[in-house]
């Protein structure tokens, strides 16, 4: 571990950049970091300070090290994280509390609002519990989840669109047949599905695994209803032939309502939201060589598609069932593959 020593920091802005500088005790400067703010991402560097370099920053920045102000706020707090070892936690934490003071000051927050906001997220935490997360109940209903799952699984184009994993998804789910009925409650329009998984060049991806489960239509999954519907009912875990094809016997999806019993729902409900989701099936698509997908087959002409509670809906995974049949291809990314389909690999 280096040996940490006082840091003062000054902040200034020139132009279009942001600069802060820390400095010993003893007015030495160790280090200087600048922010372009115009840049398409804010890019931040270390270089040596010159001594020239060091006279006119003294010059032009404001003497002495820089306390608590509404002006400087964002950047006294960034320069408290000056000694953190991890350069990654560093930048989250820097640019999350630029972020976030530029929101206070933005709508400039009550402190009745934000002790609000405290409660509303101690209730949050509160109502979790082995079984239920409501803090990525919240994540989804502000978008964060889509938006997080969409800009770490960029397709480029070629792959099957993902969308949320959403809280029913079980680990260990029941391995079934090609042909089985995963319908188990007698509940429901019975449709088939079928589809088949292909690569990036068209190629057929056989054995590949294929995790599905769905809503009953009383618009619950089988573990928030224990004892109600069958075990494992509307869920399974197959394996597509060597064409990479699957088939399987269920019902048609019905739209439903996320869990709104609790803060989130109280969200929801002050700004005028519905808690539904459209029609959907979920699918993870795995093979080895291949990205897996986590994604959903959306019914066609579903009531909520234009406005899924957790944004969840994209167009490519829109599907009609045609007599009966709902059919869902699944184009997988080759795992070697160069590609735009994470953020950071
Ligand atoms: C789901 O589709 O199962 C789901 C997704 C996000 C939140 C709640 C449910
Ligand atoms: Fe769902």
């Amino acid at each position: 571990m280096p040996e940490k020593s006082p840091i003062r920091a000054w902040g200034s802005q020139f132009g279009r950049e942001r600069w802060l500088v820390f400095a010993d005790a003893k007015d030495r400067v160790s280090r200087w970091v600048t922010v372009r703010e115009g840049a398409p991402d804010s890019a931040t560097c270390r270089v040596p300070l010159a001594g020239f370099v060091l006279a006119e920053l003294r010059r032009r920045c404001e003497p002495g090290p820089v306390l608590f102000s509404e002006e400087h706020s964002a950047d006294v707090v960034a320069a408290s994280f000056a000694d953190c070892d991890d350069p990654r936690l560093r930048e989250l934490l820097t640019s999350l509390v630029g972020h976030l003071h530029a929101f206070v000051k933005d709508v400039e927050l009550t402190e009745a609002e934000w002790a609000t906001a405290i409660g509303f997220l101690t209730r949050t935490g509160q109502a979790c519990d082995d079984v239920r997360q409501e803090f990525i109940l919240l994540s989804d209903v502000l978008g964060v989840s889509m938006l997080v799952e969409t800009l770490n699984h960029r397709t480029g184009g070629t792959g099957t669109e993902s969308t949320v994993l959403g809280p029913f998804h079980v680990v260990d789910s029941p391995p079934r047949e090609l042909g089985d009925d995963i319908a188990l409650d007698g509940k429901g329009t019975p449709c088939l599905v079928q589809g088949q998984v292909t690569g990036p060049d068209g190629e057929a991806v056989g054995a590949a695994t294929v995790d599905v489960w769905q809503a009953n239509d009383d618009g619950f999954y089988d573990v928030q209803q224990p004892g109600v519907q069958p075990e494992h009912n509307l869920r399974g875990l197959l394996t597509a032939d060597s064409d990479g094809r699957f088939y399987f016997r269920s019902v048609v999806p019905r739209h439903y309502p996320i869990p709104y019993d609790g803060p989130v729902g109280e969200l929801l409900a002050a700004t005028g939201r519905h808690a539904y989701r459209p029609a959907h099936l979920h699918f993870i698509v795995t093979a080895p060589g291949y990205l897996p997908v986590t994604t959903h087959a959306f019914v066609a002409g579903s009531p909520y598609l234009e406005s899924d509670a957790v944004f969840g809906v994209k167009q490519s995974l829109v599907r009609e069932v045609v007599d009966g049949v709902l059919t869902f291809d699944v184009s997988l990314l080759r795992a070697d593959q160069d590609g735009p389909t994470t953020a950071r690999r």
